[in-house]
């Protein structure tokens, strides 16, 4: 028997998670001293000032295992959220939450719903537990399509996930929309709420996925502190569910998922709401500014609630390898006809503008 049957040959077809280009590569490809990194959607600045220094506090002890139960921090949470403590869980990023939930609850064959295009790994849950995708294209305003969503809808159907703002394109579904969606929702279905980014959201219309836990219906809201926080090479993600949920995870999860520095920094980073508030204003700037870039050189482009924003473009491969001349690594998807750009500090956002400014004055209009 040869390696390749001991693999599980199902696996063979399915393709790992494809990171964006580091900055290290593009500045030896280019040449250029400055690479701004606008491809992974996380935040320009570092860690607030408190979760750095209890960082540090903490290095000299890492002779010792985490807090399995990451006790502090679910306390926090549970506290700033007004959510039973029973009801937290924190894990290895909010990755690490979509993939155990995915494993408590799917059997082959089920079928989970998810908008597209959206996060990569809806669809690598769904193929890691052999369930089947069931993928609604997203509405006319590129958010998710709650109508499709719940047109798809079977006795098979286990889950759905719901991304707001939507990555990659940075449109939210509103309050009533969320409602009336939720009245809908059959009870043996499991709504997973991915709520990454909002932290960002100005819209007021922005529906809070908490306001449905209730500990009975079935809902998970995902969160990370990757984004606003700046903590995504930490990995520290959390999740609000029913009891019952929470515990099933914990029977899956590792033993200490959560790593002691993680646990430290995530926990300091809560109290600084002032930041957290400067940041999603200096988001907002940014972000306007950048859009009057793409109306200035005729761009279309999805007004975002998020750090990111999505432009469309016929000549994305162009557009992309322009723009990393210009040092600058924005996301693509491939063939599809669209870019997907971060929102960083002001300087950036300065430097990101100069370059599609140059690359529209090579190539012309995209
Ligand atoms: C929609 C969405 N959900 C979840 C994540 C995962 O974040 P993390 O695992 O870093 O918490 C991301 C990261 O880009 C994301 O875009």
């Amino acid at each position: 028997m040869s390696l390749e049957d001991i693999i599980r040959p199902d696996l063979e077809p399915l393709v790992p998670y494809a990171p964006g280009l580091r900055a290290s590569q593009v500045r030896e490809r280019s040449g250029r001293d400055v690479i701004l990194k606008l491809s992974s959607n996380e935040h320009p600045c570092g860690p607030v000032p408190a979760a750095i220094t209890a960082m540090e506090a903490v290095l000299h002890r890492m002779n010792r295992y985490p807090d399995g139960a990451a006790s502090a921090l679910r306390w926090k949470l549970s506290e700033k959220h007004g959510v039973p403590l029973e009801q937290v869980v924190v894990t290895n990023g909010s990755n690490e939450l979509l993939r155990l939930v995915a494993q408590a609850v799917l059997r082959p064959g089920d079928e989970v719903i998810y908008p597209w295009p959206s996060f990569i790994v809806y669809p690598m849950v769904v193929n890691i537990f052999g369930a089947t995708h069931v993928k609604v294209g997203l509405d006319g305003g590129d958010a998710c399509h709650l109508d499709d969503m719940l047109a798809a809808l079977t006795e098979r159907t286990r889950l759905i996930f719901l991304c707001n703002p939507n990555n990659p394109t940075g449109a939210i579904y509103d309050r009533k929309a969320f409602a009336r969606f939720m009245d809908a929702v059959p009870a043996h279905v499991l709504v997973v709420v991915d709520e990454a980014y909002f932290e960002f959201v100005t819209d007021e219309r922005y529906p809070d996925g908490l306001a449905w836990l209730d500990g009975e219906r079935p809902v998970v809201v995902a969160r990370t502190f990757s984004k606003i926080y700046s903590l995504a090479g930490l990995r520290v993600g959390y999740g609000f569910m029913p009891e019952a949920l929470a515990k099933a995870i914990d029977k899956l999860r590792e033993p200490f998922n959560v790593n002691t520095v993680a646990q430290i920094a995530a926990y300091y980073s809560l109290d600084d709401e002032a930041e957290v508030r400067r940041r999603r204003a200096e988001n907002q700037e940014q972000k306007v500014y950048l859009y009057s870039c793409f109306d200035r050189l005729g761009v279309s482009y999805v007004r975002s609630e998020a750090n990111f924003v999505y432009l469309k473009t016929e000549r994305p491969v162009e557009v992309f390898q322009g723009l990393l001349e210009e040092g600058v690594i924005v996301r693509d998807f491939g063939n599809a006809p669209a870019l997907r750009v971060g929102i960083g500090t002001p300087e950036d956002t300065a430097l990101t503008i100069a370059a599609f400014e140059a690359v529209a004055a090579r190539l012309g209009a995209f």
